[in-house]
């Protein structure tokens, strides 16, 4: 771990600005529907609380372009994070300016206190060098644990590290790190790889990054279709990609070349209306006509074959549209596969998150990652700038 670790600073009475991810799912009501990403910050704000810091949280909430968004306010948040920690935790109506000073004024040793959402600014997006001095104004230590926006260079996950003289990274960002670095570089093998969900586009340097890394790839969700297409094969009116079948032809022959399995489904449950899929039924072979929206049983034993063989597994993506009951099988099986196979398993990404706690499974799996965007720059090679800009160790 080359970047500094909360392990190495003294927090003792010390303002401590901490970038946490608390862009969390909300209902109509503003309830919170999946607290983890709260639940996964709480290791660094008690680990500084307890040695005496004064914890100063940020964070964004939804996508309010720069602009005061009454629905994007972080008070369901500050409430959910007061019952988890079980203490009180201190608001402010701004993350900067006298409303902020104020607030940091006022604190005292062992506290915790949540800013208002920092994307009300429009110059958090913007990275300004301003905005970023105002925020380290607030503080002495800096500590960014933010792993699901890590990828964003803005001015709470990146350019306020500049301003602050001791810039360090928290436990969550240091547990993706080990558990996605692993898959990168220096895993048990066999690694098997699953990327699924509905295009390639997005996850183009995914595959071409993976592909020096895996001994396997499996690929599903429509994605498949894609590849089947490149293949020659008949996909009906299954989704595909009709400017990414030669690129699909070329990882299938890099796989080649690299002696990587690639594993593309054999046979597909189809439908005419996803609405009403009481016609679905499993084929081999795509009909014009008709949709395939998840992998069929033959699939399923082909891929979870693959899985239990495995030493290390990452999964990205779900197998088929498991939105709905009747296609959620393929999702399902993968999930409770790699839950029982035995192997380190790191599943990222939101909708494959989604499926794994939805399966019922996911307190068998190894790393259960709390980025989404971040997660797949991270594997795709990338270095993610709210990390980069961190203080060496
Ligand atoms: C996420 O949910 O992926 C992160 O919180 C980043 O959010 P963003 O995509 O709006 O930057």
């Amino acid at each position: 771990m080359p970047k500094l670790s909360i392990r190495d600073v003294d927090f003792k009475g010390k303002r401590t600005l901490v970038r946490v991810d608390f862009n969390v799912p909300l209902d109509a009501s503003l309830n919170i529907t999946d607290d983890t990403r709260i639940k996964e910050a709480l290791p660094t704000i008690k680990y500084i609380a307890e040695k005496s810091g004064k914890v100063i949280l940020v964070s964004h909430m939804g996508r309010p372009d720069g602009k005061v968004v009454e629905k994007m306010r972080m008070a369901p948040a500050a409430k959910k994070l007061e019952q988890l920690l079980g203490k009180p935790v201190l608001t402010a109506k701004d993350c900067v300016g006298p409303e902020a000073e104020k607030a940091v004024a006022a604190m005292k040793d062992g506290e915790v206190l949540l800013l208002e959402n920092v994307r009300f600014h429009a110059e958090e997006e913007e990275n300004d060098p301003a905005f970023a001095k105002q925020l380290a104004a607030l503080c002495e230590v800096y500590v960014n644990d933010a792993f699901g926006t890590a990828h964003r260079a803005h001015a709470s996950t990146e350019g306020v590290a500049k301003f602050v003289k001791i810039a360090a990274c928290g436990f969550l960002i240091e547990k993706e790190i080990k558990y996605l670095g692993m898959i990168v570089s220096g895993a048990q093998k066999p690694v098997v790889a699953i990327i699924g969900g509905a295009k390639i586009s997005g996850k183009i340097d995914v595959l071409t990054n993976l592909l020096g890394k895996v001994d396997t790839l499996i690929i599903g969700g429509a994605m498949a279709y894609t590849f089947l297409r490149a293949k020659g094969l008949k996909t009906g009116n299954s989704l595909v990609e009709e400017d990414k079948i030669s690129l699909a032809a070329s990882i299938i022959e890099a796989a080649a070349e690299k002696k990587v399995k690639l594993l593309l489904p054999v046979d597909h449950v189809v439908t005419a209306n996803k609405d009403n899929p009481s016609d679905a039924k499993c084929v081999k072979e795509i009909p014009d006509g008709l949709t395939a929206l998840d992998i069929g049983d033959e699939s399923i034993k082909l891929f979870t074959d693959e899985i239990k063989k495995s030493k290390t597994v990452f999964w990205n993506g779900p197998l088929g549209f498991f939105e709905i009951p009747r296609f959620a099988t393929g999702t399902m099986a993968i999930a409770k596969a790699i839950a029982d196979s035995g192997a380190t398993s790191v599943v990222g990404g939101g909708d494959s998150v989604s499926a794994v706690k939805k399966s019922g499974v996911s307190g068998k799996i190894t790393h259960i990652s709390t980025g989404g965007g971040a997660s797949l720059e991270f594997i795709e090679g990338k270095e993610l700038p709210g990390i980069a800009a961190l203080n060496e160790k």
